[in-house]
């Protein structure tokens, strides 16, 4: 049977000192302007990698104005952002720190601050040539990242052959999912994160509010009227730990976003016994990042 969804692989070749070093630094509250926010305050590692809230709340309590996506396993997204608009980890990276709204620094004032800390600039010494700098500062996060592989679901124990491994509903819930259409969307190792598409297909979901520069999508990165409501369609990898649910946060289940994408994106209205059964194969797509190898 032809499976568009493939088992999440780690990346491999990763320099354990940077990863290490990039970890710290992801929990570091000396990359905001006034040392009260990490890349962790918005990304929880231990809560799916990301807040759990609508929308994130940065520097001075400014809140953002659109959801925190996890870090989880997003080395794998063709770019990062809901829009796309960072074609790296290293280049995303720098979003958060300069963001008014998130952290609020500016690289120098970063640097200068990591500068006073001795231990820290002479492991930036152990592990690049040219030390503490803005590029090595962003590769150690970036590296960091790309360990936040989260191997080992139920789901992919059920793809490499193991049968057991998912209840009668999850395989029925996968198997709706199959031939409903979520898969045309939702595909490869993530589970998303490979194409861009427009949130509302087939019904307009903006109907009757007011929209929001987050709402445009692709249209802010491009400028093409196509792009208008086209997002990143995300992973769902360990999507049943991250509500709420869209860039605009407007889902608080999974019941309700999983009604909403059968509505906009396939005009569709699901079952009780549909969405159960799909709801119930999300919750298998939960893994975890295994323990960094000394
Ligand atoms: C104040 C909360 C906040 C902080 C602090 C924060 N982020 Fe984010 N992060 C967000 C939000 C909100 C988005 C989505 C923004 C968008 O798409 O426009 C995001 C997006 C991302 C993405 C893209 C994921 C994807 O699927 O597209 C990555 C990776 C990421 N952040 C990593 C980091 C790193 C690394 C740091 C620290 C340097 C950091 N974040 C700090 C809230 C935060
Ligand atoms: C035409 C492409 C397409 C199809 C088909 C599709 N989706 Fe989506 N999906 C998206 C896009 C794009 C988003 C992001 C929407 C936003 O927040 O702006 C999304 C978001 C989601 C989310 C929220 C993820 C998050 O982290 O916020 C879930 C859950 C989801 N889809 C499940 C499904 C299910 C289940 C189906 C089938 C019933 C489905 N999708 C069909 C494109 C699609």
């Amino acid at each position: 049977m032809f499976q568009p969804i493939l088992p999440l692989v780690p990346i491999k070749g990763l320099d354990p000192g940077r990863v290490a070093l990039g970890e710290r630094l992801f929990h570091d509250t000396r990359l905001s302007a006034d040392s009260t926010v990490s890349c962790a305050s918005c990304h929880n590692l231990k809560a799916g990698g990301v807040d759990g809230q609508r929308f994130s709340i940065g520097v001075g309590g400014a809140v953002g104005s659109i959801n925190a996506p996890t870090v989880l396993n997003s080395a794998y997204n063709l770019a990062q952002f809901w829009d796309g608009r960072a074609a790296t980890l290293e280049e995303q990276a720098v979003g958060p720190i300069h963001n008014p709204v998130e952290m609020g620094a500016t690289m120098s004032q970063v640097i200068g601050r990591l500068e006073q800390d001795a231990d820290l600039v002479a492991r930036f010494g152990r592990l690049y040539t040219d030390g503490l700098t803005v590029a090595n500062l962003l590769d150690a996060i970036a590296t960091f990242e790309r360990s936040l592989i989260t191997v080992d679901s139920r789901f992919d124990r059920y793809l490499r052959g193991d049968q057991e491994a998912l209840s009668e509903l999850e395989v029925d819930g996968y198997r709706r999912f199959r031939e409903f259409g979520c898969a045309s969307c939702h595909q490869g190792m993530l589970v998303g994160g490979n194409m861009y598409q427009k949130f509302g297909v087939l019904g307009d979901y903006f109907a009757g509010r007011a929209i929001t520069t987050s709402d445009l999508g692709r249209y802010n990165v491009t400028g093409r009227e196509e792009d208008r409501h086209v997002f990143k369609v995300p992973s769902l990898r360990n999507v049943a730990l991250t509500a709420p649910y869209f860039h605009d946060a407007s889902a608080m289940t999974l019941e309700q976003a999983v009604t909403a994408m059968a509505r906009y994106q396939l005009g569709r209205d699901l079952s009780v016994a549909d969405t159960e059964a799909i709801v119930a194969f999300l919750h298998t797509l939960s893994g975890t990042v295994p323990p960094a190898k000394p």
